[in-house]
């Protein structure tokens, strides 16, 4: 029954009111959904990564089906930080959801100063950093490739965040464990893990891809597995909270994130098969713990079993 379960989390200094979250880049800047969604009911909204200007994107198709998958190369469209701070977070405000502003840049003085305009901001909650985004000073590696570039471009946005930041993990690297520490030595007061995969899908019939950027990233439930990994090795790699996503489309996925150490998770690609994935997730983890006897959600947090080890 409603009511009895504390949902409720801790994600370092932020208290949510549930462990779900919509995924960045999947759900618009919240607002869009407002007409469908309850806004109020999810534990927080990632907004759609901002840049210090406005960016039109990738061309079309940005999107495509793989099986139990999906592929996009949206190529970080975005109306830029200034607007989002003048158009979408005023309305945003009106929530009491935890409002979480994903930054990205090509430069680490790209994130600082996207930072620095949202810092006179009110409103948001924290800051998830996108490192999975090529350094153009450094001919284009990613940062979340290379702990000393995570260490850099996260030391310098430590500097000038007050808010909480987080740092989300990119999944194609040999030890996650590596960056994940990184990341802790460098300021970060939470990770998130993970992003996309990079990925690519061919029409053997017009031997063209799919993607009109030739490759892209791949999310949804074919990823799961592979990410639930590294967030149990993020999780026993550092101190910090971790925040898990990857293919969650069921209650039973939000509680496996957990058991293997997740304090909260996102729901990403689940919101384009249905808008109102997270509430109906969050309804099923309810009802899932109810019937499991799990009266407070934080208790299953790094509760797995090691029986077969
Ligand atoms: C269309 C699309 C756009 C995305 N845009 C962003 C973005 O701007 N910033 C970011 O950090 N992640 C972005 N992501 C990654 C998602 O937030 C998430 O990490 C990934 O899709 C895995 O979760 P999922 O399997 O639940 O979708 C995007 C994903 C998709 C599918």
């Amino acid at each position: 029954m409603p009511g009895e379960v504390d949902l409720s989390v801790s994600v370092g200094a932020l208290r949510l009111s549930n462990p779900v979250l919509a995924a960045s880049g999947t759900f618009g800047y919240g607002i869009e959904f407002a007409h469908l969604v309850d806004l109020d009911r999810l534990g927080g909204i990632v907004v759609k990564g901002l840049s210090i200007q406005p960016m039109n994107g990738a061309p079309p198709p940005r999107m495509c089906e793989t099986p139990s998958g999906v592929m996009n190369a949206v190529g970080l469209q975005n109306v830029g930080v200034r607007a989002f701070v003048a158009e979408k977070l005023p309305a945003l405000r009106a929530y009491r959801t935890a409002i979480v502003a994903n930054v990205f840049g090509y430069t680490v003085n790209e994130y600082v100063e996207v930072i620095r305009v949202l810092e006179d901001a009110d409103g948001l909650a924290a800051y998830e950093l996108n490192v999975s985004c090529p350094n153009t000073a450094r001919g284009g590696i990613h940062y979340g490739c290379d702990p000393q570039m995570i260490a850099e471009v996260v030391s310098a946005a430590r500097k000038v965040a007050r808010r909480p930041l987080w740092v989300k993990l990119a999944p194609n690297v040999t030890d996650i464990g590596i960056l994940a520490r990184a990341a802790e030595e460098a300021g970060a007061d939470v990770l998130t893990v993970a992003n996309t995969y990079p990925a690519m899908s061919v029409d053997f019939r017009t031997r063209q891809s799919r993607l009109g950027s030739l490759t892209g990233g791949l999310s949804g439930p074919a990823i799961k597995p592979i990410t639930l990994r590294l967030v149990y090795e993020a999780c026993h790699a550092v101190k910090l909270p971790v925040v898990g996503l990857g293919g969650i489309e069921r209650p039973e996925d939000v509680l496996e994130y957990l058991i293997v150490g997740a304090s909260a998770v996102q729901v990403g690609t689940s919101n384009f098969v249905e808008p109102t994935a997270c509430v109906r997730i969050l309804e099923g983890v309810e009802r899932l713990c109810l019937s499991e006897k799990v009266f407070s959600i934080s208790g299953l947090k790094d509760s797995i079993n090691h029986k077969y080890r």
